[in-house]
């Protein structure tokens, strides 16, 4: 009889295969073990502040210069735009930057969309481009103090990062191309792993003078920065690469998030602060993305939620198999809808009517706007920041900002409200929640940069949609020509 013989052998021969798989499984793990501690070898010192000992008590003692407070709002308000400022203080952009080089000892790390701080290509140089001009001086004179300077950039032929390159700074390039066709477009400064910038403004002379920046600085506060730096570590260390790795160094892991946020002491302020970033291939372990970000500061709203951004449209664009597809990106528009409609939350939108502003975007905004039709407990306003001499190449006056502000939180962001731009190009992103409910007067920095917000919304270059409903005494905009197929009209179709 075959069959017994057959089965006695069988359990050998599937012992003999589990003893192999078994083999096999620990030759892998091992190599697993490897290239974790290789990667862990490679990644960047942490300058010997550790999560242990970080600081979460971002305070000031010897107070000077800008260091009032260790958390600063910035603005670049060009001259051209009389805006009220209430008598209420307004730190400029330049200062702010200034200011961290000069608290710089030992490194500065800088990511940045564009390098122009120089008018290179303008002749003559307009006279605004002083401030970049300077600037751009002092990075290159960190060398001589002793200070590295790092940058990491998708730009491949910029003339300013092969200056600042010769003069020892040492520029990481990351080939965005391979990994989502998109750009680094990231923006903020880490100085000494204990100060750092955070907001719309990049290196180009046109945001120390001519654009309305918005951005913070955070002084001494090394554990917002220590997570800061694992992103740029991320950036860092995709230099020559063209691909992102399976495996991280628990180097770039992030430390806080949006379900483990970083409590801290701003002001003397009990809050709450992460860093988040996008696209979602650049999120690291435990990293929150941008939109997640922005969906938990709309849902935590209770009362207001107030919106500035330069280009509002949750349109998506992706190409599949080399053909684009643009598919409707509901994400945040959804988010705002429920919190409107839902939870009577009353929201504003002011968003830049400019030479790019996509014709969809007046659609998006009208619908929105149509929710509340026949509902009481129900506000949703929009108004475009536009101001008349909006040249194309000095971008005057154009309102560049990228934040939301809530009664009890704020998302300051490297992105507009774009899909596509969540989609394929770098930004980052910083929460901060206070915890108690701000004391009337406190000066806390929800209350500045909503100060800022309501002053923008109320300025002459805030106009409502012509026809709208809430008309009175303000200026309107004229209902643009509807040209969505024209693509002459707008470069928004330029990435991808
Ligand atoms: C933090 O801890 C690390 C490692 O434990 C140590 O090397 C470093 O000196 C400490 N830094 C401070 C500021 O205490
Ligand atoms: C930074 O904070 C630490 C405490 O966390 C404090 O000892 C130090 O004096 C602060 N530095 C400055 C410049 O205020
Ligand atoms: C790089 O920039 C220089 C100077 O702006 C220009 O002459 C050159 O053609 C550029 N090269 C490429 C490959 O774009
Ligand atoms: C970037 O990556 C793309 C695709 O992998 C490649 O074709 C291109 O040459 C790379 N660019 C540079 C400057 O290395
Ligand atoms: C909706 O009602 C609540 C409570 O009655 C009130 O606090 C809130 O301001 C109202 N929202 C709007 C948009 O009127």
């Amino acid at each position: 009889m075959a069959g017994p013989t057959t089965t006695t052998q069988e359990p050998v021969k599937t012992q003999q295969k589990c003893i192999a798989v078994f083999a096999l499984l620990c030759c892998f793990a091992v190599l697993v073990a490897l290239i974790f501690s290789s990667v862990d070898v490679w990644g960047d010192d942490e300058d010997g502040i550790t999560e242990e000992n970080c600081s979460r008590d971002c305070r000031i003692s010897d107070t000077k210069d800008l260091m009032t407070s260790s958390i600063v709002l910035v603005e670049t308000i060009p001259d051209e735009l009389s805006l009220h400022m209430d008598g209420k203080l307004h730190t400029a952009l330049s200062a702010g930057f200034h200011s961290l080089l000069d608290q710089a000892k030992h490194s500065v790390e800088v990511v940045s969309p564009v390098w122009e701080l120089n008018s290179w290509d303008l002749d003559p140089a307009p006279a605004a481009a002083q401030q970049g001009e300077l600037l751009f001086q002092r990075l290159l004179g960190l060398k001589s103090r002793g200070v590295r300077l790092k940058i990491a950039s998708s730009l491949t032929n910029s003339t300013e990062l092969k200056a600042l390159a010769a003069h020892n700074a040492e520029v990481h390039f990351v080939n965005m191309t391979a990994f989502t066709r998109g750009g680094l477009h990231s923006s903020f400064w880490i100085v000494d792993r204990k100060h750092i910038y955070i907001g719309s403004a990049d290196m180009d002379w046109r945001s120390l003078s001519k654009r309305k920046e918005l951005g913070v600085v955070v002084y001494n506060c090394s554990c917002l920065a220590l997570d800061l730096h694992r992103v740029f570590s991320f950036y860092w260390q995709l230099y020559e690469k063209d691909y992102i790795p399976s495996i991280w160094s628990k180097r770039v892991t992030a430390l806080y998030g949006r379900h483990s946020a970083l409590e801290v002491e701003l002001n003397s302020t009990p809050a709450e602060a992460y860093v988040s970033t996008s696209p979602e291939l650049f999120c690291a372990k435990d990293r929150t993305r941008d939109v997640d970000a922005i969906y938990q500061v709309i849902q935590s709203a209770n009362k207001f939620i107030f919106i500035s951004v330069t280009d509002y449209l949750p349109l998506v664009k992706r190409s599949f198999r080399g053909i684009a597809v643009t598919r409707y990106w509901s994400f945040i528009d959804e988010a705002i809808r429920e919190a409107v409609v839902l939870r009577g939350v009353r929201v504003r939108l002011l968003i830049s009517f400019w030479k790019k502003t996509h014709p969809l975007t007046f659609n998006f905004v009208t619908s929105l706007k149509s929710l509340c039709m026949q509902l009481h407990n129900c506000s949703l306003e929009v108004r475009f920041f536009s101001h008349k001499d909006l040249k194309d190449d000095y971008q005057l006056g154009l309102n560049h900002n990228k934040y939301m502000v809530t009664d009890n939180a704020l998302y300051l962001g490297n992105h507009d409200w774009v899909g596509s731009d969540f989609a394929v190009n770098t930004g980052v992103g910083l929460v901060i929640k206070m915890r108690d409910s701000p004391q009337e007067g406190g000066g806390t920095i929800l209350e500045h940069v909503q100060a800022a917000f309501e002053r923008d919304w109320r300025s002459r270059y805030a106009k409502s949609l012509q026809g709208s409903k809430d008309q009175g005494k303000h200026r309107h905009l004229q209902w643009p020509k509807h040209h969505p197929e024209n693509k002459e009209e707008n470069d928004w179709n330029d990435p991808l």
